[in-house]
């Protein structure tokens, strides 16, 4: 059985992308969050990027999960699995293959804001696992959590290391929040990249094919589109850095020479200067201690924690324990 739920309509949609694209053009430095890149050639050139030989955190975190999956499951028992920022739900197969195998899992519940990346998913998933109730949600995991379904025994996997794309302060109200919707003992498995060598991590955000140049100025397509703007897409460059401070990878776009742009849906006239550069994501990096502490003040006891040899990326396996 096949449902996919709308909980954002197209105005709600729409309204937001609008107030962000506003208040992102307006601000100084200007900024975009990354949520916007991923219509349905976001989507595809995102899948692209998991190919590539220079992006190790996709084919690291599917070899965690394949050495794990048997011990996911009969530590969690789980009945219903949630996937946050589900995308393809390629790797999660393992998962579900490992539940299926083990006995207790009766639905599937991915939930992405991308609806043709999530429709797509949800159709071949139902075709490939007929006993699985698969119901697909189409949300904001920084807004709807309270709409995932309830009952017992769940446990929310959100993997890829996207909980990085949220800046602290939307991750510990995320996380929070998360917390807030579950019962105590129920599960979260998280997947995030982990500090090493920035030799190592930015090559990952600049790829040799440009793949990642693509995906990053596709946010501007997708502002021209929906918001009749007239960005010139060609006349920004693709920025890669590391900010070791704030220990993340930062994307930016930088324009070539000055440009002056017209978004006619806002009203709103906005300059670059030439070399002028606009944030449009963070990937943060994370170490243990830091990751069990911010899952500690959310109410999440780290039970596991399983990563590769080489200790580039972990996924963890988290219980909410009871509030105070
Ligand atoms: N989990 C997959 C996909 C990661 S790409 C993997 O590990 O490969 C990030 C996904 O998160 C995209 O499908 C994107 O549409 C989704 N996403 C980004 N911001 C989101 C948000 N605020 N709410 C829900 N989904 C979001
Ligand atoms: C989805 N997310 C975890 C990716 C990342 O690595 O931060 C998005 C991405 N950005 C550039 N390449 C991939």
């Amino acid at each position: 059985m096949t449902i996919l739920e709308i909980h954002i309509d197209e105005r709600d949609i729409a309204r937001e992308l609008r107030s962000d694209v506003a208040d992102g053009l307006r601000a100084e430095p200007k900024v975009l969050p990354p949520k916007w890149f991923y219509d349905a050639r976001g989507s595809e050139l995102f899948e692209q990027i998991t190919a590539l030989p220079e992006y190790y955190p996709t084919r690291t975190e599917r070899a965690i999960l394949d050495a794990q999956a048997e011990r996911f499951a009969r530590l969690t028992d789980a009945k219903t699995l949630v996937e946050l920022g589900s995308g393809s739900s390629a790797k999660t197969r393992l998962l579900l293959d490992a539940l299926v195998r083990h006995g207790t899992l009766g639905s599937f519940v991915p939930m992405d804001v991308s609806g043709t990346a999530l429709l797509d998913a949800v159709t071949r998933l139902a075709a490939d696992y007929p006993g699985l109730e698969v119901r697909g949600v189409v949300g904001d995991l920084t807004r709807h959590l309270a709409d995932l379904p309830d009952g017992d025994n769940r446990v929310v996997a959100f993997l890829g290391g996207t909980i990085g794309n949220l800046v602290p302060d939307e991750r510990a109200r995320f996380l929070g929040g998360l917390r807030a919707v579950l019962h105590p003992g129920e599960w979260l498995l998280l997947g995030t990249d982990l500090v090493k060598d920035p030799a190592v991590i930015v090559p990952a955000y600049d790829d040799a094919a440009g793949v990642t140049a693509a995906f990053n100025r596709n946010v501007l397509h997708v502002i021209n589109r929906r918001l009749h703007a007239d960005f010139n897409v060609d006349a920004y460059e693709h920025v890669a850095l590391w900010n070791a401070e704030r220990e993340w990878v930062e994307m930016r776009l930088r324009a070539r020479d000055a440009q002056r742009v017209r978004v006619a849906d806002l009203g709103l006239t906005v300059d670059f200067a030439a070399g002028e550069e606009m944030r449009t994501e963070v990937s943060a990096k994370f170490r243990r201690a830091g990751l069990t502490g911010e899952l500690a003040r959310a109410g999440f006891a780290l039970r596991e924690w399983w990563t590769d040899p080489q200790s580039l990326f972990a996924v963890s396996l988290a219980q909410a324990v009871a509030m105070p």
